[in-house]
């Protein structure tokens, strides 16, 4: 599955704004003290945690940023401060992962990239990161909830469509889509972590206008992928809701989740 680089750039403002301070924060104070840091950002995009993580962290930084696109490789930071050092892995996870993680590492991040993996690639995570002992923050994990207001009576079959397109396979597998943020919690936790977790959810205001249509497009197409709505009511409820977000009267939240998963000390 391609993501492409214009709807990277557009989500990453609501993401950073999503991004639950106290996760950020458990990340950050884990590195404190350290003179450098090594990390590992797994499926990287343009860069979307390097620049929410960089300013946060007070060590010197090297990070490896991993992704099988090469376009989008292609978009990351190429220059940065002297202190900060950036190496791109073109790498496919599902094939490779093992060998994004070798090497040295202090913390393995990623951001929208669990709820597109399956149960087995998660396991796969979870136990190739406790191998390692390496401490795992993982952003923006997509949790199932919509909210569209004002309600429109085809939202809910709408949303339904979308969650089981969620769970169709985006190359890891039957993609675990909002049950991804609840598994990959409940499997770090079985290999000996501790988790810290917290909402992050994107709040699109009647003003965000261009996320709001694409979003909303993107769940019409996934819908019409999946055929249970018949056609005619998602160009119906597409076309009602393209008007309200015009006319400045639609808000919508997707709820997401951050964790932060932290080897304990015993072992
Ligand atoms: C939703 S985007 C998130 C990108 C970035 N982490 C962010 O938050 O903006 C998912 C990313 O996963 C990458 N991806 C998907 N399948 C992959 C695979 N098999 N190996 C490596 N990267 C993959 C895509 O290229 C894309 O950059």
């Amino acid at each position: 599955m391609s993501f492409s680089a214009g709807w990277l750039e557009l989500r990453e403002p609501y993401d950073l704004r999503a991004r639950n301070t106290a996760v950020i924060d458990a990340v950050t104070a884990a590195l404190a003290g350290r003179p450098s840091v090594t990390i590992v950002d797994l499926a990287c995009g343009i860069g979307s945690t390097f620049r929410a993580l960089r300013p946060r962290i007070k060590s010197r930084q090297s990070w490896r940023l991993v992704d099988n696109d090469l376009s989008l490789l292609a978009r990351t930071p190429q220059s940065s401060p002297p202190d900060i050092n950036i190496t791109t892995m073109p790498l496919d996870l599902n094939l490779d992962l093992e060998a994004a993680l070798d090497g040295p590492a202090d913390l393995v991040t990623t951001s929208a990239l669990l709820d597109l993996v399956s149960d087995e690639w998660l396991e796969r995570l979870a136990v190739e990161a406790a191998v390692r002992r390496l401490p795992v923050y993982a952003a923006l994990s997509y949790d199932g909830r919509i909210e569209m207001t004002p309600a429109d009576a085809a939202d809910g079959k709408i949303a339904a469509a979308v969650n089981a397109h969620q769970r169709t396979d985006k190359g890891f597998g039957p993609a675990l889509g909002p049950a991804a943020a609840k598994a990959a919690v409940e499997r770090f936790e079985r290999v000996g972590y501790s988790v810290e977790q917290g909402n992050a959810d994107w709040i699109f205001e009647p003003k965000d206008r261009d996320i709001q249509i694409e979003m909303l497009s993107g769940w019409a197409a996934a819908a019409r992928e999946m055929g249970d709505v018949p056609l005619p009511e998602v160009i119906g409820w597409l076309t009602r809701r393209r008007d309200l977000v015009a006319a400045g009267r639609s808000s919508i939240r997707v709820g997401h989740v951050d964790f932060f998963a932290r080897p304990t000390a015993t072992r």
